[in-house]
């Protein structure tokens, strides 16, 4: 079994506190999605990327050239997986039964992927046997991973953690739907049908198919009279999407039960309906801030059949992170790095970006439909990010348009989940900066196409929504987790049509006071949902620069309207 040899050649530990769990620690050189290093390759470089104003740096992608592309894997191949074993994964990005569902075969030399891929996605035989169906089309994705160690002429890295930092490439082909990795053995960079194939090749395949491709959750909220929906999210990596699709609602008479907590292929039925499959099978989730308070519905989650990556482990054969419940007195902790750790230390034991990579269907609270083949319906998406200042707490798009400019528009606070430092606030279009798979313009241009996907389409309602909020001593303004429920609630009420729930404002609809509960917490709803002008002036003046300057030539009329719009509304206050 691979896990044995993985523990033989001390790549991971077993946890033996809990069922079936491991913990692997990487290099500290190989943590996180290396934006800077993943490209995408095509002929025409305006397919890809967006092409920026004369002068400007790109900052929504990267293109290379496909000759380019060959010579980067030619420099780094040709005997890199020399006296290792090399596996082979044929694995299903959705149920295998949903005609959404795609196909792909991955090539690795690290076991720690075959683990890891088996948890979060569909694998072997039964996989093989679709592929040599007739119904699909003998289609797949081709995916060649290699951790790129030990190669000639390099020098030795950790052994555990086999790894090629200053090498490390990511390159996508979405012509020929191919995807190779070098160098990395992070998740976002090698369990490859994850943010490479579902989300980038994806996005691109979605783009000609007609459909989209999203960085989203999705979950089903039950209201206490018995009525169900279904809502998909966009925000950022670690901004929340995993925590609020594993939510336990607060509010008495609510039920959450989770489709997915990452990513979303959805498409408009030919009733107009959208409908939404999780491509993924596992949860790969950020572990600091989990807890029995934040995140209960994780934490009956994660403690089988997991692995474990750069978390603190316990004298007692358990982990611990930042924010979890503190171990029991006596037991010891030693660091991510192997270092004895205290509360005092001064770094963090666990690293800010260490995740667990578990079974989606070991979740309590798994949606009955999670893996229908149809998917389920998607009646409101919403956009987030942390904004610790202007941006109120729940906000409703006008329209479609108005809907596609406020993803555009997003931003958020950088986080440990890439290689930026630092709490910068960045542009975060979709929450999909990392993962376009082609052009930005052309994206914008594709969801704006879906007001007239199919005849009687059924628009979601969009919302953004921003749990982070601080107030003048810096604290967060809103408790945020289960209380988010509150926010889902007043989103049903718009969905349903109730009066009296909205008033405008010049960025969108926030919820009146008498239709949104506060019952039971203490917050300043004046605060909450205050659309400061001035704040908002500047906002949209460097969000209007941001477009221009990325999108140029492929800036869609429709997007710089809203821009104007939002402007006159700004103005006329
Ligand atoms: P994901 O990467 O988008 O799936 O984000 P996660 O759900 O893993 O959350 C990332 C971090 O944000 C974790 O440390 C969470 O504890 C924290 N977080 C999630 N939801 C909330 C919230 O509603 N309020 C606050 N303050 N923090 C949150
Ligand atoms: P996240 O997923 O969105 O849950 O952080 C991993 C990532 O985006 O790198
Ligand atoms: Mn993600
Ligand atoms: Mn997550």
């Amino acid at each position: 079994m691979l896990i044995t040899r993985l523990l033989e050649t001390g790549s991971i530990v077993p946890l033996p506190k809990y069922k079936n769990c491991y913990l692997a620690t990487s290099s500290p050189s190989d943590v996180a999605r290396v934006e800077s290093k993943t490209f995408i390759c095509t002929a025409d470089r305006r397919e890809a990327v967006n092409v920026p104003k004369a002068g400007v740096k790109g900052q929504l992608g990267n293109w290379m050239s496909p000759e380019d592309a060959d010579a980067a894997i030619a420099e780094r191949f040709p005997g890199c997986m020399k006296g290792r074993t090399m596996y082979v994964i044929p694995f299903s990005m959705g149920p295998l039964d949903s005609p959404y569902s795609k196909i792909g075969v991955q090539l690795t030399d690290s076991a720690y992927v075959v683990c890891s891929m088996r948890i979060m996605t569909r694998i072997g035989n039964q996989v093989l046997e679709k592929l040599g169906s007739s119904s699909s089309e003998g289609y797949f994705v081709k995916a060649l991973h290699s951790v790129g160690w030990p190669a000639e002429g390099h020098p030795a890295q950790r052994s555990q953690w086999p790894c090629d930092p200053e090498r490390t490439i990511i390159l996508h082909k979405p012509e020929i739907n191919e995807i190779v990795s070098y160098g990395s053995g992070y998740g976002g960079n090698s369990l490859l049908g994850k943010k490479c194939f579902a989300l980038r090749i994806g996005s691109s395949i979605a783009r000609r198919e007609g459909w989209l491709a999203e960085h989203m959750l999705i979950l089903g909220i039950t209201d206490p009279k018995g009525t169900k929906r279904y809502v998909a999210a966009a925000f950022p990596s670690a901004c929340g999407k995993t925590n609020m699709a594993m939510m336990r609602p607060t509010l008495p008479g609510y039920k959450v039960e989770c489709v997915g907590d990452d990513i979303v292929w959805m498409r408009f039925d030919q009733k107009g309906q959208l409908r939404a499959i999780n491509p993924e099978f596992g949860f790969f989730g950020v572990a600091p801030g989990t807890s029995r308070t934040t995140n209960p519905v994780a934490m009956d989650t994660v403690f089988e059949n997991t692995i474990f990556t750069n978390v603190a482990r316990t004298s007692d054969g358990g982990v611990y992170w930042e924010g979890m419940e503190d171990p029991e007195p006596g037991v010891t902790i030693t660091d991510w790095l192997g270092e004895p750790w205290t509360p005092g230390s001064t770094k963090p034991a666990a690293h800010p970006n260490s995740r667990f990579c578990t079974p989606a269907s070991q979740c309590p609270m798994i949606d009955p439909h999670w893996e229908s083949p149809e998917g389920v319906p998607i009646d409101a998406i919403l956009f987030g990010g942390r904004r610790p200042k202007g941006v109120p707490l729940v906000y409703e798009a006008f329209d479609w348009k108005h809907a596609v400019f406020i993803g555009a528009a997003m931003k958020s606070e950088a986080t440990a989940a890439a290689e930026h430092k630092g709490k910068e606030i960045m542009h975060d279009p979709f929450a999909m900066r990392p993962f376009f798979g082609y052009n930005f313009g052309h994206y914008l241009q594709h969801w704006l196409s879906m007001e007239t996907a199919v005849p009687n389409v059924k628009l979601p309602k969009v919302f953004h929504v921003n749990w982070f909020r601080k107030d003048d001593q810096g604290k967060y303004m809103w408790p945020g987790y289960g209380e988010n429920c509150r926010v889902l609630e007043w989103i049903l009420l718009r969905i349903d049509n109730e009066p009296g729930t909205a008033v405008p404002t010049p960025i969108g609809n926030v919820p009146t006071r008498e239709k949104f509960d506060l019952e039971g917490i203490q917050v300043d709803f004046d605060g909450l949902f205050d659309v400061p002008v001035d704040f908002w002036k500047n906002e949209i003046e460097e969000i209007a620069k941001f477009l221009y300057d990325q999108v140029d030539e492929d800036l869609p009329e429709e997007i710089k309207e809203q821009i104007d719009n939002l402007l006159k509304r700004l103005n006329s206050q």
